[in-house]
This record gives C-alpha cells, structure tokens and sequence, in this order.
C-alpha cells in the first residue's frame, strides 16, 4: 500500500468484478446499437480503458477534458472545455463515462452541451458515487460504488494530480491534505 494512503476502501479485485459487471450490462442495452463512448479526463481514463474491453457491441470513442473556472463559480455550474469532442453527436447514442460524481454540476452542465448538440440519447455510467456531496438533481444511469464522503484517491481520483495511478481507491491521510 502507497504510504499516504490510511486505508484501501475498494480493492483492485473488487473494481475488476464490477467493472466487467458493468460492461455486460451495457453490453446488453447497447445490443444492436453502435454507442459512442465519451471519456470524460483526467479522472476516468482508467475506468473508460478497463470498461470498454468489457463492452461487446461495436463503439467508437472519443474524449474530453472539462474544468470548473474555480470553487465559487462551479457553484453556478460554468464549466470550461479545455478539449472538446473530435466527433460531432448529432443522433447518437452516446454513452458518458466518469470516475466519479460528487456535487454533480460537470455531469449535469456536459448532459445539457451533448443534448443540444442533438445526441440521440444520454447515459451516464460513474465507477463511484458520493451522493452526500450532490447540489443539483443528477443521478447516474449506472453507478459501481457509492462511497461515504471521505478524501479518496486512485483509479483514476486525484489530489493535486497525485495518486490516479493506484490500482485500488483509497482513503488518504489527513496530513497529507491539511497542511
Ligand atoms: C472530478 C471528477 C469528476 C468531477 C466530479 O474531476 O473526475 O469529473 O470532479 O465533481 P462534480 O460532480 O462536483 O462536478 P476534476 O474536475 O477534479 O478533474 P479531473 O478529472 O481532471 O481530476
Ligand atoms: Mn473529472
Ligand atoms: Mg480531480
């Protein structure tokens, strides 16, 4: 274990089971469509390259990274596109795959941008919820792990742009972050 972190809360193993559950599963509503699959970065480049090796149905892919413009104006919900989409979504069905879901606001502003691009439809599938920290009314299609609201890391989460590599997500220690 990485010595900042206190405690593992989802194990390597744990992630792998229900990341191939997940990928059946949509493997099953996408069934004789062909979804395009939007990784949202930085936090859900893992999630999205162990998910898609689950999904069976053909699919494209593609990316975008998003930022808030900083802790007061996130509250009203602005978020940035630092890189947009390569592919334009009219008429697709486009599949959205986050890390996580706290306060909901980089989910419910990207939904709304994708749906007046004319997307066909709009999933969201999150590895992690923290349903404690949501502002506005936004639920996931598909959701792997609801977590307490504890500062949690890895597989793909951040603190200051450390610890996305760890294989498990854990909880770090507090003086790492209250210093
Ligand atoms: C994190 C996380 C989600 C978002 C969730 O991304 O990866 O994208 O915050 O928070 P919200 O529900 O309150 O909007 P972050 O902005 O830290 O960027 P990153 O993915 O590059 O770490
Ligand atoms: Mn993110
Ligand atoms: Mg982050």
């Amino acid at each position: 274990m990485h010595n900042d972190i206190q405690e593992i809360l989802i194990s390597r193993e744990q992630i792998q089971e229900k990341v191939a559950e997940l990928g059946q599963r949509l493997s099953k509503d996408y069934e004789g469509r062909n979804p395009l699959v939007i990784c949202i970065l930085k936090g859900a480049f893992i999630f999205m390259a162990d998910l898609v090796k689950e999904i069976t149905v053909p699919l494209e892919l593609d990316f975008m990274a998003v930022s808030s413009y900083g802790a007061s104006t996130k509250s009203s919900g602005v978020v940035k596109i630092i890189k947009d989409l390569d592919n334009s979504v009219e008429g697709r069905d486009v599949l959205i795959v986050e890390d996580i879901i706290d306060s909901g606001l980089t989910l419910s502003y990207l939904i709304d941008v994708l749906q007046r691009r004319n997307a066909k439809s709009t999933t969201v599938v999150t590895l992690f919820d923290k349903p404690a920290r949501r502002t506005v009314d936004l639920e996931a299609d598909l959701t792997g792990f609801v977590l307490p609201d504890e500062f949690v890391v890895g597989y793909g989460l951040d603190y200051a742009e450390k610890y996305r590599n760890l294989p498990y997500v854990g909880v770090l220690k507090p003086e790492i972050y209250t210093n």
